[in-house]
């Protein structure tokens, strides 16, 4: 089927409308291909990276139900879509590695159709290295026009032996109000901005996800008021640096004055946001964060090195000392706050004695959890002109002696909450025992105990019985 000039003319120029028109057309071309086969089709979305892709992820999903696609989690489906991410090498290469599955497949199973979108499609390089090797994919799209989804899918449905490609340099309009098939009923992620303007020297996401842009408070209030009449009890806010929300918006809005506002909406029992760039902590976020008893009490504020020359050389705004001062200023006013944070090892440069710093930050603030990195070199990022000094086995060896010591910490501050009776939102079924039920609380620590699977969903109090390092078992109270 092709669209016909009668058919362009009723195309809706403004969003969503016109998204909405193209998912209506893709809801017929699956019609179509369906009756041609005799079953549903299927669709598979797969998520490689943040928060972030996997909240893009479930937009993606959304259009693809909303146009009729059965959703699997299995990568035989009709449809297939990757949503990447480039944040660090072995990430791109995980990507690389599964595509070679994926064109197998479609050797078997020719009507097969993939998709790639998302952060690692914004680099020309990779879209090269696609078009020369992976000849078999159908379209491909970026982090800018993802809105743009339901109009891509049509022209790929309709011209399936073409290689369809859009990929914008910068963000336009932000559109609101498509569709999102949301991965668990009780939780949601939701974007209050995109973009990011910092430019830590290391780091790709500016380049491949434009700059900084904030939703507009009452679309966020308007989506997060829906969700809670939908059943969702967590929130997730979500941005590369919440704490300059609102910066560029033509209304005079805080970070800190949208998250009082968020605590008043009904039904939303937990509210937590990702992430906080330490340079711009201020006092006014902490304050809300204490008044507002929706909030979790928990900050994830990456560290990224504890010594301050290599933060200058990181461009990250703040030295050790401003760093362990917002920890102080978080601790004073939220005394059982959990704190975790993201550090990098082996950045350019790094010498021992910068590598004894980070040491020492980790010994003096006693994350209660750490995502701990290997610096990896990304192309056009500053960073990467940089000299590297340290081996590779050096790197390795520091990144071991760094595991071990926020291990060690993480599982002593873990310890110390055992025998406690905390409030838990039920999660899911464990995986590995049917008979235990997976919460989290509210310092995003896990706890597995008995229950049946009608209390997922619930917020319950759970007794911490032992703790087994970075999870719990523990048992319902009352
Ligand atoms: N916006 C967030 C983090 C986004 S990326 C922030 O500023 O904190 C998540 C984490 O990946 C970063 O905190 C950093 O620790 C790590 N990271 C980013 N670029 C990296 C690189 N080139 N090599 C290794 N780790 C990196
Ligand atoms: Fe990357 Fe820095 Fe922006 Fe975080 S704040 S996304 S680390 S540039
Ligand atoms: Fe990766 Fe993009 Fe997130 S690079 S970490 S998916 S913003």
């Amino acid at each position: 089927m092709n669209l016909d000039v009668a058919d362009e003319k009723n195309i809706p120029d403004s969003e969503p409308e016109r998204q909405y028109y193209f998912m209506d057309l893709a809801h017929t071309l699956v019609e179509e291909e369906s009756k041609r086969l005799g079953r549903k089709l299927t669709s598979c979305v797969k998520t490689f990276g943040c928060q972030m892709n996997a909240r893009d992820s479930e937009k993606l999903a959304g259009i693809l139900s909303y146009a009729g696609f059965v959703p699997t989690e299995d990568e035989h489906a009709d449809f297939v879509i990757y949503n990447t991410c480039t944040v660090r090498e072995n990430a791109n290469n995980k990507v690389y590695g599964r595509l070679g599955g994926l064109g197998n497949e479609k050797k078997k199973n020719p009507q097969k159709m993939i998709a790639l979108c998302g952060c690692m499609m914004q680099e020309s390089q990779v879209i090269e290295r696609i078009k020369e090797s992976y000849g078999f994919i159908n379209l491909i799209f970026g982090t800018h026009n993802i809105y743009k989804f339901p109009e891509l899918l049509c022209e790929s449905l309709q011209k399936r032996d073409e290689l369809i490609i859009d990929v914008w340099d910068e963000g336009r309009d932000i559109v609101e109000d498509l569709p999102a098939k949301r991965k668990f009923s009780f939780k949601s992620g939701v974007n209050i901005m995109f973009g990011c303007d910092n430019f830590c020297s290391y780091c790709i996401v500016p380049y491949v996800r434009g700059r900084e842009r904030s939703r507009r408070p009452k679309d966020i209030l308007r989506e997060i008021e829906g969700l809670a009449s939908d059943g969702v009890r967590e929130v997730m806010l979500l941005g590369q640096n919440v704490n300059s929300y609102g910066k560029k918006l033509d209304e005079d809005v805080t970070f800190a004055e949208l998250l009082r506002e968020v605590n008043n909406i009904d039904g939303i029992k937990r509210i937590r946001f990702m992430t906080s760039h330490p340079k711009d902590l201020s006092d006014e976020l902490i304050f809300a964060m204490r008044d507002c008893d929706k909030v979790c009490a928990h900050m994830h504020l990456p560290l990224q090195s504890g010594s301050s020359r290599i933060l200058k050389e990181m461009n990250r705004h703040y030295d050790a000392a401003q760093y362990l001062n917002a920890v102080d200023r978080l601790r004073s006013a939220i005394p059982d706050i959990a704190i975790s944070t993201d550090i990098i090892v082996g950045f350019p440069g790094e010498t021992e004695e910068d590598f004894l710093e980070t040491l020492n930050v980790v010994k003096q603030v006693k994350f209660d959890s750490a995502f701990t990195f290997i610096y990896s070199k990304r192309n056009g990022t500053p960073a990467a002109k940089i000299e590297d000094h340290a081996t590779e086995e050096e790197i390795k060896d520091r990144f071991n002696r760094l595991l071990s010591l926020v291990q060690q910490i993480g599982e002593r501050k873990a310890k110390a909450l055992e025998g406690k009776v905390m409030e838990v939102l039920v999660e899911e079924r464990n995986a590995q025992d049917a008979s235990l039920l997976t919460g989290r609380l509210e310092n995003n620590a896990v706890v597995h105990f008995p229950g049946d699977a009608s209390l997922i969903g619930e917020l319950l109090n759970v007794r911490l019985d032992e703790c087994k390092g970075f999870y719990y078992l523990g048992s319902l109270v009352g």
